[in-house]
Formats: structure tokens, C-alpha cells, sequence
């Protein structure tokens, strides 16, 4: 592994390549048109690249004044347990600026983002066109 640099742009981003990262880490399963879609409507989107490779992704929404959220947090397996995750997620927040930053975690990535600060939350509520996947994820009681 070389030196990991991170973009924030959306050019020239080859949206198999990210699907692949999506797929691989595993984060699910998103077509490369719809992981293109909610990429191209984030305000803040973040490429970690290996050379020429892209080995992570990330997508924030923010009003950059009080509120974010942070989404589809992923990077290769072979690339995770070495600090990438953590220098994405706070090159996010410092660029985000905002007092408060949301997310859900995947239930067994809560001790990750608790380590970088988050705290978890009394009352997050979903109105969810499939309850029961959330449920059977782990997500909703
Ligand atoms: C979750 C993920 C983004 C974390 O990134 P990473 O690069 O592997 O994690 P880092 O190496 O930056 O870890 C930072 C710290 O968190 C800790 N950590 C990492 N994963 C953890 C976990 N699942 N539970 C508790 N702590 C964890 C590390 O030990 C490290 O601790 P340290 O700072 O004391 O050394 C990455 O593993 C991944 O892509 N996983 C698959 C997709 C996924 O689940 N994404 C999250 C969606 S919510």
C-alpha cells in the first residue's frame, strides 16, 4: 500500500470502481447509476485513492451551518484496520463544520465512531419505506 490521498470532487469518478469498493467492504449492494445519484446529491463527497486506484468513498449532507450527515462510510477490506477510516472521517467533519454531526452506524461499526467522538442517540427516528429490513439489520427496535 502507498501513500492514501484523498479528493473531494466528483470528476472522473469511475462509478463501477466505486460500486466495487461498496460491494467489497461490504457496505450492500447499490447499482453504479443510483450510487452515482446519491454521490452527484451530497454536498460533500470524499475519494480515498491508492495511486490511480480508488480504495474508499464517503458522502456527507449538510445545510454548512448547523447540521450534517454522514453516509456510505466504506473503504476496501484489504485497506481497512489501518487508519483510513478515521482520516476520512475527520478530513469530513473539519470541511463539514458544522456544531453537530449525524450518522447511523452499521450495529457492529458503533465502537468506530465512538472512538472518533460520536455518542449515541436517545431519540433518531426513521420513517422507513421497509421497517423490516431495518429491523432484521439491526437498526430500529
Ligand atoms: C468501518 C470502517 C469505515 C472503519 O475504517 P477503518 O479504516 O477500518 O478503521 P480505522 O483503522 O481508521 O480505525 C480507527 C479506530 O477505530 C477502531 N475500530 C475500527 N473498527 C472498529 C469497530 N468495528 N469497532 C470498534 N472499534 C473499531 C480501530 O481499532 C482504531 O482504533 P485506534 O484509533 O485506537 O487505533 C471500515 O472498516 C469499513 O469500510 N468497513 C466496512 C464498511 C462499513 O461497515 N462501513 C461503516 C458504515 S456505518
Amino acid at each position: 500500500m502507498g501513500k492514501i490521498e484523498l479528493s473531494f470532487s466528483l470528476d472522473n469518478i469511475d462509478w463501477d470502481e466505486a460500486c466495487t469498493i461498496f460491494e467489497r467492504a461490504p457496505l450492500g449492494t447499490r447499482t453504479p447509476e443510483r450510487l452515482r445519484k446519491t454521490f452527484e446529491n451530497s454536498q460533500l463527497t470524499c475519494f480515498a485513492w491508492d495511486g490511480d486506484t480508488m480504495v474508499g468513498i464517503a458522502r456527507a449532507l449538510s445545510d454548512f451551518t448547523v447540521m450534517s450527515v454522514v453516509y456510505d462510510l466504506c473503504m476496501l477490506p484489504e485497506y481497512q484496520g489501518q487508519g483510513l477510516g478515521k482520516r476520512i472521517m475527520q478530513a469530513m467533519i473539519k470541511r463539514l463544520d458544522t456544531p453537530n454531526v449525524h450518522l447511523h452506524a452499521v450495529p457492529d461499526k458503533v465502537g468506530f465512531y465512538e472512538k472518533l467522538g460520536f455518542r449515541k442517540m436517545l431519540t433518531a427516528m426513521v420513517l422507513s419505506a421497509d421497517p423490516d429490513k431495518l429491523k432484521s439489520g439491526g437498526y430500529i427496535l
